[in-house]
């Protein structure tokens, strides 16, 4: 795998091409680090779930430059949908949808909706639209992660997680730490309201603003197959603790006014909630580098993003 950390617009241009060709190419976004493909190509969307080690009726999001794109993949789209994607797109949502034809069975995991998103990241941006550029019409990209494990937000995570496994014509692009640090907000927009599959850092109340359309968010439905709907996801080696301090050489994780219990391992001292969203995946990946067999997490209290780091901590502490 070719590794990129700064990317000049010829990288983008080999890699837009080595994606058109089959490829995989892992790139950053703002949420976090994605393992993209060409979502036409049966096969190399196949790669990915190899790549992966992922279960094939997972279904897979689909990424575009622009809303231009969205109706290449979506049909029958609702005025509220159109609202949340005027609003905010490029941003850190996902939109379910009703498939078009284009929409193939290799890329929903057999289901009649797509999920579409437009990152807003400069890397993504670049390469989805030199993607399109040379005839590409969309580009899946589920994290870069092998199944189960927690987002890479970082290059080097990536590399850490899925070098092993990825061909010598892959690529790997680097852009910074995903700022953002958690997975999207997946938005079903099929039904008369809009229903959270996956809370992120577009809130309920966002949503409910921008569409003026009562919002719920959806646990554990057995019908539709998104990330939260596997009780233990997000996973670091060691053991997640929830809201309870750590003995000595245990991981803790805290916000900043929360003082290490004596002996226990700092892994991060967020001094707010979006901070805390940023580097928890990191947090929770350096404890396994040390080594640790515990990780204590003071959960941030509240809604909004505070809910979505809830959401991912719960599925980490699952065992
Ligand atoms: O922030 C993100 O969304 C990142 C970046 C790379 O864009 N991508 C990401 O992909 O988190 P992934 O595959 O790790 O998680 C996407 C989740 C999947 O678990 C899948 O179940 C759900 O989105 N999903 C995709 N299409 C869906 C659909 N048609 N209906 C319901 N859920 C869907
Ligand atoms: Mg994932």
């Amino acid at each position: 795998m070719e590794i990129i950390s700064n990317c000049t617009q010829a990288d983008i241009k080999k890699a837009a091409k080595a994606l058109k060709d089959g490829y995989l190419v892992a790139f950053p976004t703002e949420t976090v680090y994605g393992l993209g493909a060409d979502a036409t190509n049966e096969q190399a969307v196949g790669r990915i779930y190899s790549a992966k080690g992922r279960p094939s009726d997972h279904p897979l999001i689909v990424h575009v430059s622009s809303t231009h794109q969205i109706n290449k993949w979506g049909i029958n789209i609702p005025e509220f949908a159109m609202k949340l994607a005027t609003k905010f797109w490029p941003g850190p949502m996902t939109l379910v949808l009703e498939r078009s034809e284009l929409a193939k069975n290799f890329v929903t995991g057999n289901q009649h909706t797509v999920g579409l998103r437009i990152p807003d990241h400069p890397v993504a941006t670049a390469l989805l639209k030199e993607f399109e550029k040379i005839g590409g019409l969309g580009v899946v990209a589920p994290s870069a992660n092998r199944f189960g494990a927690v987002s890479p937000t970082l290059l080097d995570e990536v590399i850490e997680e899925l070098g092993g496994n990825l061909f010598v014509s892959d690529m790997a692009l680097g852009g910074g730490r995903s700022v953002i640090g958690i997975e999207s907000t997946i938005i079903d927009c099929t039904r008369k309201s809009p229903i959270v599959l996956r809370p992120g850092f577009i809130s309920i109340e966002m949503i409910e603003e921008v569409t003026g359309v009562q919002s719920n968010l959806i646990i554990n439905d057995s019908e539709i197959r998104s990330s939260g709907q596997f009780s233990s996801h997000y996973s670091p080696l060691a053991t997640v603790m929830l809201d309870q301090l750590p003995g000595a050489g245990e991981g803790f994780l805290a916000m900043a006014n929360i003082e290490t219990p004596s002996g226990a391992i700092r892994l991060g001292s967020p001094s707010s909630i979006a901070e805390f969203a940023s580097i928890m995946y990191t947090a929770l990946r350096q404890a396994d580098r040390l080594g640790l067999e515990k990780i204590h997490v003071i959960q941030p209290l509240g809604s909004g993003l505070a809910l979505a780091i809830r959401d991912r901590l719960k599925k980490a502490a699952f065992s």
